[in-house]
């Protein structure tokens, strides 16, 4: 049986206000925004990609994440608590939803957080020195096919994300952010420079930034809102979570401004990184999510002190992956810790095993288990749509509506610390919690079905 609910100080407190923005921003960059736009972008037309997903983050998506930040202070508790602190009755199983969506996509996301190291650990060894899309093709399949090499690697990135989730808020998720994320935005700058500054880089300019109307479509705009809740971290309660731990004089409207807007420039600089250089040596931009595994490698042995640059790329993108992994692995954590009365060690390590086991026929579903299929789909596919396509949009339609028609006035008061913060959109963002958000996110819904 659940104990009584934690609360107050023994649950945890971010220290500084720029330690909790760092983790939530460090929650929402991850491979979402290095790894994913980048390739939806080539897809869809480049400029008109960017200008319907700059278009949603900054009203939808902006929207969302007060919207998960307010419930998360208000209620000091993590997802399923905290809806049942303000409402109770079933409101609780839109934050049961999310925490299961941190299970399904964590469990995932760390197979492909370990293809990461293991391209860093081959990168180093000189082993991505070619310029053969063909051999690069095979070196990726030969990866993620092979039985033994990424379940060890999957291991080796929830090891390293239980070890700081172990930790707590401040000592863990808070200090180990503050080191990495600098980090990142380090790397990702040098990267910028060399990619913008390659010959032929201008195609690639003009492709993403120069605007491009004509190509915006439906199907455009659906993956962009798709793209812009995942990379915001929007519907598994994360916001909720790290909300959670904020103290009541914190201002939620500029940390979600800063949120929002770091988490947007680092997607920018994904795209500025990615889509230069591969139309600098004529590679397909449309080519998919092989793009970052088996394109970019071709383009880095291409580069002068290129083998130097694929290190780094790799690097970072394990570092943004793992700073993601750790918000949903807390959001798990924070469930039982809080409902269950576990210690945050035990629930860290339980979890953790239990989403390292669920990761396995996920990965295996590239190699030995390749004919197992759901639905027509692998086990990997089949997990990512399940939580991406179903249980995020569901959360966050929840969310929307929670605070919109539930909280009301008294989520206003939480944005606006009591009044004594002005909040000139606060109709807007209402507009945007009641009506707006929930349909849009509900169409992106039905489509996916
Ligand atoms: N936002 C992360 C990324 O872009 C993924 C994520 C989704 C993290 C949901 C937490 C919750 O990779």
């Amino acid at each position: 049986m659940p104990g009584a609910p934690l609360t107050g100080a023994g649950r945890g407190e971010w220290r500084t206000s720029a330690g909790f923005i760092l983790a939530a921003a460090g929650s929402a960059i991850g491979l979402g925004n290095i790894w994913r736009f980048p390739f939806l972008a080539g897809q869809n037309g480049g400029s008109a990609f960017l200008i319907v997903y700059t278009a949603i983050v900054f009203t939808i998506g902006i929207s969302l994440m007060l919207a998960e930040l307010a419930i998360g202070r208000a209620a000091a508790r993590n997802p399923v608590g905290a809806f049942a602190k303000l409402k109770g009755g079933a409101w609780p199983v839109v934050g049961f939803l999310g925490v299961l969506a941190g299970f399904v996509i964590l469990s995932y996301y760390s197979v492909v957080g370990g293809w990461t190291i293991a391209y860093a650990v081959r990168a180093a060894g000189g082993a991505l020195a070619t310029t053969d899309p063909a051999a690069l093709g095979s070196i990726f399949t030969h990866l993620i096919g092979d039985p033994v090499e990424p379940l060890a690697w999957h291991l080796v990135f929830m090891a390293l994300t239980i070890g700081i989730v172990v930790g707590g808020v401040n000592a863990g998720i808070e200090r180990w952010n503050r080191i990495l994320l600098p980090a990142l935005f380090v790397i990702l700058i040098v990267l910028v420079v060399r990619a913008v500054t390659l010959d032929g880089a201008g195609r690639g300019l003009a492709f993403y930034l120069k605007p491009d109307f004509d190509r915006i479509g439906i199907g455009t705009i659906r993956d962009a809102l798709a793209q812009a809740f995942f990379s915001l971290s929007l519907g598994m309660g994360t916001m909720i979570t790290y909300g959670s731990y904020l103290a009541r004089r914190e201002n939620l409207l500029r940390a979600a401004g800063s949120v929002t807007g770091l988490d947007f420039l680092v997607a920018f600089c994904g795209g500025l990184i990615v889509l230069p250089a591969v139309f600098a040596f004529g590679y397909d931009p449309g080519a998919g999510p092989g793009l970052t595994f088996i394109t970019l490698p071709a383009v880095f042995a291409h580069m002068p002190a290129g083998e130097l640059f694929a290190v780094l790329f790799f690097a970072l993108l394990g570092i943004a992956a793992l700073t993601s992994a750790i918000s949903m692995l807390e959001v798990v954590v924070a469930y039982f810790v809080d409902e269950w009365r576990m210690t945050r060690r035990t629930a860290s390590l339980v979890c953790g095993a239990v989403i390292f086991v669920l990761g396995i026929p996920a990965s295996l579903s590239f190699g030995a288990l390749a004919g197992v299929t759901i639905g027509g789909k692998t086990m990997f596919d089949a997990m990512d749509y399940l939580a991406s396509n179903l249980l995020l949009p569901l959360v966050s339609i929840g969310v929307a509506l929670f605070v919109g028609w539930v909280m009301g006035d008294r989520a206003v008061e939480e944005l606006t610390n009591r009044g004594t913060i002005g909040f000139p959109a606060a109709r807007a963002w209402r507009l945007a919690c009641r009506f707006v958000g929930p349909a849009a996110i509900a169409w992106v819904l039905l489509s996916g079905l």
